[in-house]
């Protein structure tokens, strides 16, 4: 055993609550829990290194093969639909993908089509068809809310977790589209390579789940 299984965290919000889960399973990330700089992280105690990238490239590292295993938000799951296994529901980073709008609307945009405004313009297109409802996308990258506010879309799809984003920007959820949290995602190759040492992780983090509850 003379190779690091490698894991891709995604820098920010989830990174920190999933050290937690991996320091519960006896893997040592305090380097990513105070804050380093560096990008790729070793314990040479369980040969796991981790490297962190943004939220948006998880997937693209272990669909390629350049990682073993990732920790991603499913709302980048369900927009980039990458070739790889989701093979466990970590429970952090819970939050809801929904469709929001103005309270009471101050511009009605004067097209027959919707605009949505959204950083998930895949999403945002499969739930709409599904509704049968024709619409057309602004594909943004950030601060979504500001879109309705000043008549550049209809409504928005976004993320919401405290709603205190849409509430002090007086927009309110429409329709919940479905709920988010944080994955363990494996690529396809390394589940077969490294079989034994993945199922190994992947087994005390079920049941450090379990007792979680
Ligand atoms: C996310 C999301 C919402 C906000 C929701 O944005 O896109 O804007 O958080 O959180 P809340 O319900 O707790 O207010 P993020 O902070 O990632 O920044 P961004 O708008 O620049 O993408």
């Amino acid at each position: 055993m003379d190779r690091f299984l490698r894991i891709a965290l995604a820098k920010g919000r989830i990174a920190l609550q999933a050290v937690e889960l991996f320091e519960n399973i006896g893997i040592n990330c305090s380097p990513v829990r105070e804050g380093t700089r560096r990008l790729i992280i070793r314990d040479p105690g369980s040969m796991v290194e981790f490297i962190l990238v943004k939220p948006k490239d998880v997937a693209k590292y272990v669909e390629l093969g350049a990682v073993d295993m990732g920790v991603v938000g499913k709302d980048m799951l369900l927009e980039q639909q990458p070739d790889l296994y989701e093979v466990l529901d970590l429970g952090i980073g819970k939050c809801r993908m929904v469709v929001a709008g103005p309270e009471k609307p101050r511009f009605f945009l004067n097209r027959a089509v919707k605009v949505v405004a959204t950083k998930y313009p895949v999403t945002a297109r499969n739930y709409f068809r599904e509704k049968r409802e024709s619409i057309q996308v602004v594909n943004l990258d950030g601060s979504v809310e500001l879109a309705p506010l000043v008549g550049l879309s209809n409504v928005i799809v976004d993320l919401v977790e405290t709603g205190r984003t849409l509430e002090e920007n007086g927009l309110v959820i429409l329709d919940e589209i479905c709920p988010i949290s944080a994955r363990l995602v494996v690529n396809k190759v390394s589940l077969k390579m490294e079989n034994e040492r993945i199922n190994k992780v992947l087994k005390a983090l079920r049941q450090a789940l379990r007792k979680a509850v």
